[in-house]
């Protein structure tokens, strides 16, 4: 395979102008698995930067991103990516996984047993990132086989008679996890706290959800006819459910079983401007958004008072009508 060629690239890419910074990447090569662009991406300055410092300078590690549902780890990586031109293996991580499964298997091409590479042993090899999303889902001892790989050592591949595959230069490892240590909430289903072994070979982020107005200017890129002041009480209401899900709220009883993610949001919002035939989108929207999700209708009733209370008499809850 030859080599990718290398190209600089100006902060004006993720959408900062005039800071001189050059970020190196590679020119576009339309064969190879670059994560789609999504235009509307707004990045938070630090998340950015320390995403960068590891695609610029990785030693014999990998780069954890942690934080709950929906906040942006998963895409802050593919779109940093995507911008970079950097060919990338993304693995959905389940509770069945197997190492095996990243290194590759024994498949049968007509009526022929014929090897396939893995995520893990193509991103190795040609110089790719491996995105290994939700990590946490796997069960421990098999991402255990992942702890020389991370520490910078060959792949050897039993099935194939000890074959070795080196570490490209441009090789990286990513991973996402809602919960690398313990979940408190219990609702991350399915999760397990990472080995301390594993997690030590990750330089870390914590992600959260960004900040009042730049979730605000997101509503605005995928739902440009929504009024920012309706926008801003979408986000007040969102963190509110937030603050409601972590028990940090001083004056409210109610329990929550679901939180508000950005993903939510822009579904909301989204919804909300395609269903302008609905009495009140708003409320129809939401309730397809997050509250059908609800496990108990004293949640909706909440929600739905908050909601009230930001947006006015305006808004009209489906069981009020
Ligand atoms: N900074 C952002 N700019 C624009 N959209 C964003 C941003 N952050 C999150 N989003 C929106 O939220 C959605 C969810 O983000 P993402 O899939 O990265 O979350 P996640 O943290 O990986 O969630 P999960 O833990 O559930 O996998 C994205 O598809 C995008 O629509
Ligand atoms: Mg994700």
């Amino acid at each position: 395979m030859s080599e990718l060629k290398e190209k600089s690239f100006d902060m004006s890419v993720f959408g900062f102008d005039g800071t001189g910074v050059q970020v190196q990447g590679f020119e576009r090569d339309e064969s190879l698995p670059i994560p789609t662009l999504k235009e509307e991406y707004i990045f938070h300055k630090d998340t950015l930067r320390d995403v960068i410092n590891f695609i610029d300078c990785a030693f014999d590690e990998g780069l954890l991103l942690k934080g709950p549902t929906g906040c942006g780890k998963t895409s802050v990586i593919q779109q940093v990516l995507s911008r970079l031109n950097y060919p990338t293996q993304l693995f959905s991580c389940g509770g069945s996984t197997e190492f095996m499964d990243l290194v590759g298997q024994w498949t049968l091409v007509k009526g022929e047993t014929v090897w396939m590479d893995g995520c893990l042993t193509i991103a190795m090899r040609d110089g790719h990132s491996l995105i290994l999303d939700e990590v946490d889902l796997v069960a421990p001892e098999q991402l255990a086989n992942l702890n020389a790989i991370l520490d910078g050592d060959n792949l050897v591949i039993s099935q194939l008679n000890g074959k070795v595959i080196k570490p490209h230069k441009n090789f990286r490892i990513f991973a996402t996890a809602n919960n690398a240590n313990s979940d408190s909430s219990g609702l991350y289903a399915g999760t397990q706290p990472l080995n301390i072994a594993f997690m030590d070979r990750f330089r870390t982020l914590k992600v959260d959800y960004a900040a009042k107005e730049v979730e605000v200017d997101i509503l605005g890129k995928v739902a440009s006819a929504i009024p920012p002041i309706i926008r801003e009480n979408m986000v007040e209401l969102a963190n509110k459910v937030r603050t409601v899900f972590k028990g940090e709220s001083d004056t409210d009883e109610v329990e929550m079983s679901v939180t508000f993610s950005t993903r939510t949001l822009v579904r909301w919002a989204i919804q909300t401007q395609r269903c302008q035939r609905a009495d009140c989108a708003i409320s129809y929207a939401l309730d397809r958004a997050l509250l059908n999700r609800c496990s108990d209708q004293s949640e909706v009733e909440a929600i739905n008072a908050w909601a009230i209370a930001l947006f006015g008499d305006e808004f009209k809850p489906e069981s009020m009508k």
